[in-house]
């Protein structure tokens, strides 16, 4: 069967029913097993095409993808908030239409409705995962697993850049896959509520370094190396949730950290390094040689200081018990410069645990209290999400949740 194009019957009629009655309580929703079975095999890729482009990543499973996922280049963080009069059944309505639109992008194929089919066919390991902040679960009549984080002294929190109702983390090794499944995304939400955010993020562009290799942030740092591998035992016991409506599912903080790039410019290299207790070039500990040894927290200089300082960011940040650690898949941040030629730059910290209280905020805590990389890094932006499990084909991401 051909997939339904545009200008098509069941697009028409999707759109009517988005544009009449989004709202409308027990709408002709579109249901789960109705846009699965629409679902056609991706184009053959063109001559001449690369590898990265007709790569796609599962969609359908225990998991949502977009978290144990190798990171893609390209990110959009972007968060909804729920319109007035929004209640679970609308809410129920909105994550079969986005699901089926993630079930379909991320295979290379159109949305309904998509306007634009050719820009859907290089899925790029394109992923979207679905998030829901504490303001839906309030919407939706139950209560909330997730509560902002506790305010932190380093904090310089911006509206603009925090909260949300739904979040959706869209990623993918190409831009303009980016774009358009963030534009198919609003469309489709568009009747439900507003865009709060969209935060943009990116890493190196995928084949600029070894596959596997860690990245480097915007500070210059090879950041990721003691993040627990999503093949190991550890990252199980620390990310999945396992009991309840959100088994198999987690939870996810995304903070906005702005890097004061202009002060450390000024910084030595060694000034730089003894703020994180790890080399710039090669990120070894500053008490051994190669990225992966071990930190030696212990180890002291001749005269009997610690080699790793008190307050470095590393010493501070770290968690000895591997269910206890978090998941961090953080992306850079550039825009452009202000009239004055300064940097507009930083991270989107995005962190996966299963317990907020009980993984992030203790971490978060110390580094409060006392970091060195606190000089030059200002959160301005933060948000806590619950993410559901992912959801087999014919249901939805959030079922488990909203059907309790
Ligand atoms: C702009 C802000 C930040 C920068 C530039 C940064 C940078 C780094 C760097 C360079 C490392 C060492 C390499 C690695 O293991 O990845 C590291 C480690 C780490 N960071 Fe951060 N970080 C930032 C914010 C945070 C925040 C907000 C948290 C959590 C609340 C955090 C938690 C950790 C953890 C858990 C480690 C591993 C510690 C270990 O066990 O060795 N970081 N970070």
């Amino acid at each position: 069967m051909a997939e339904p194009g545009p200008d098509t019957g069941a697009a028409v009629s999707r759109r009517r029913l988005l544009a009449g009655g989004a709202l409308a309580v027990g709408g002709a929703a579109l249901t789960g097993a109705a846009a699965g079975s629409a679902l056609t095999p991706p184009p053959p890729a063109a001559p001449g095409a690369v590898p990265a482009g007709p790569a796609a990543e599962p969609f359908w499973g225990p998991h949502q993808a977009g978290i144990a996922t190798p990171p893609q280049a390209h990110a959009v963080f972007l968060a909804l908030d729920l319109g007035p009069g929004v209640d679970r059944a609308a809410v129920v309505r909105l994550m079969r239409l986005l699901t089926d639109d993630a079930a379909r992008l991320t295979q290379g194929r159109a949305a309904l409705g998509d306007t634009e089919p050719e820009l859907a066919g290089q899925p790029a390991r394109l992923t979207v995962t679905f998030g829901f902040g504490p303001g839906l679960f309030r919407a939706v009549g139950l209560p909330s697993p997730v509560a902002p984080l506790p305010p932190f002294g380093i904090d310089r929190l911006e509206d603009r850049w925090s909260g949300g109702d739904l979040l959706v983390q869209i990623c993918a090794d190409d831009p303009l896959t980016v774009a358009h499944a963030h534009r198919m995304l609003v469309k489709d939400a568009r009747p439900f509520g507003t865009v709060r955010f969209g935060q943009h993020g990116f890493r190196r562009a995928a084949g600029t370094q070894p596959a596997g290799g860690t990245q480097r942030n915007v500070l210059g740092q090879l950041d990721g190396t003691a993040n627990p591998a999503p093949d190991s035992p550890g990252f199980a016991a620390a990310v999945w949730i396992t009991e309840g409506p959100l088994s198999g599912g987690t939870t996810l903080v995304l903070r906005r950290i702005r890097a004061e790039l202009e002060t450390w410019d000024a910084v030595d290299r060694a000034g730089k390094e003894f703020a994180v207790g790890r080399r710039l070039d090669t990120g070894a500990p500053l008490t051994g040689t190669a990225e992966h040894d071990a930190p030696d927290l212990a180890a002291r200089t001749p005269l009997g200081f610690p080699v790793i300082a008190d307050a470095a960011h590393v010493r501070r940040a770290h968690v000895a018990e591997p269910g206890a650690r978090i998941h961090r898949r953080p992306y850079n941040y550039n825009r452009a410069a202000g009239p004055d030629g300064r940097p507009d730059t930083g991270l989107l910290f995005a962190s996966y645990q299963r317990d907020v209280e009980g993984q992030y905020v203790p971490i978060q805590r110390r580094l409060a209290e006392a970091d060195l990389l606190n000089e030059w890094t200002t959160p301005i932006g933060s948000g806590v999400y619950a993410v559901p499990p992912g959801a087999e084909p014919g249901r939805y991401v959030g079922h488990t949740i909203l059907e309790t």
